[in-house]
């Protein structure tokens, strides 16, 4: 672990007021009272330090991919990290070291890698969101989770430093990354370590991951799986055989394809999205005994609905 101490800098990347809709991909969410975009690294560091100075918490907003907020307003503050953008690549023999701001898309380094051959990521094509949310929740696919490919992180600290953390110091688990536990820190920038390979070869390699996922609602409003799969099982499979396909809430839907997926397709709430889970959350606990827990992140539910079988 590396550090090295923050700058001071203006709130030129502050706003107000912000529905939060536009950066889910449910498309719900209230109102943030108070949204920061920083830019760059200086910026992510004093708006990092400036809001727990206040004994204020904070979430961070990458693609918004796999989050539920709540439909009111919003007193906690909200670190957008999609200013932070953009990519570039050290090539020493095959090895390959590329770098991805943490508001880069995912897409955009398997777009990349693709392009040029290297390999490391192809488990993640179809993985939507942006590489900072790819690794706080270790994402992944049945052939490769995010961290695997991790060589380091460079964070915002709450005390306004900035540490590099060797990808072998992280503890990787299923859907999580021991830096973005309870602590206060947002990633600014990550370095994936690949190999040099066949074009070919990691084409082909990603088209067998995508044919994987045709049977994923890909073209509608989701936020990817909704239930971590309990251990052993698959939580989509559960979901399925509890008959669960189909029902709605207002304007979600559990989808046809895939059990494990809700979909906004007609202007739902959050509570709309509650309301079902918590029917499919019960109707697999009748049927299996099974408990079915978040995959997604949740902010402003309160915990009892987080776990609710309604
Ligand atoms: N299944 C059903 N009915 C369904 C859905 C699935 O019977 O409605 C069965 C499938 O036939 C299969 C088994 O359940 O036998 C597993 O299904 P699938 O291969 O779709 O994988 P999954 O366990 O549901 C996981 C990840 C996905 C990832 C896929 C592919 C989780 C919660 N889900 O899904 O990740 O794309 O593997 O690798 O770990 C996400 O994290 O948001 C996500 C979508």
């Amino acid at each position: 672990m590396k550090r090295s101490s923050s700058p001071e800098m203006p709130d030129s990347f502050v706003r107000n007021n912000i529905s939060l809709a536009q950066y889910t991909t449910w498309g719900v969410g209230g109102a943030a009272g108070i949204l920061f975009s920083p830019r760059n690294r200086d910026e992510l560091s004093v708006t990092v330090k400036r809001i727990l100075e206040e004994d204020k918490g904070f979430f961070v907003l990458g693609g918004g991919s796999n989050v539920l907020i709540s439909d009111g307003d919003i007193e906690t503050p909200f670190i957008l990290t999609t200013e932070m953008s953009g990519m570039s690549a050290r090539v020493s023999g095959n090895d390959i070291f590329l770098d991805c701001l943490a508001g880069t898309r995912l897409s955009s380094a398997l777009s990349l890698s693709v392009r040029n051959g290297w390999s490391g990521l192809e488990f993640a094509a179809g993985i939507p969101g942006t590489v900072g949310g790819a690794v706080a929740c270790n994402s992944g696919a049945s052939s490769g989770y995010v961290g695997q490919a991790v060589q380091k992180i460079v964070t915002a600290e709450a005390d306004g430093s900035v540490v590099e953390w060797s990808g072998r110091e992280i503890d990787w688990g299923y859907r999580r990354c021991s830096l973005f536990g309870d602590e206060m820190r947002v990633a600014y920038k990550i370095t994936f370590a690949l190999r040099l390979s066949e074009k070919n070869d990691v084409a082909r390699a990603m088209k067998t991951v995508m044919d994987k996922r045709t049977s994923q609602p890909v073209s509608s409003r989701t936020a990817g799986c909704v239930f971590k799969n309990p251990p052993g099982d698959s939580a989509g499979r559960l979901l399925d055989a509890s008959g669960c396909k189909g029902m709605t809430a207002g304007g979600a839907r559990v989808s046809e394809a895939h059990a494990n997926f809700i979909e906004n397709y007609g202007n739902c709430t959050a509570a709309d999205i509650l309301s079902l889970a918590s029917s499919c959350r019960r109707r697999v606990r009748e049927k299996f005994g099974a408990a079915l827990d978040f995959e997604i992140r949740t902010l402003g539910i309160p915990e009892e609905a987080i776990h609710a079988q309604g």
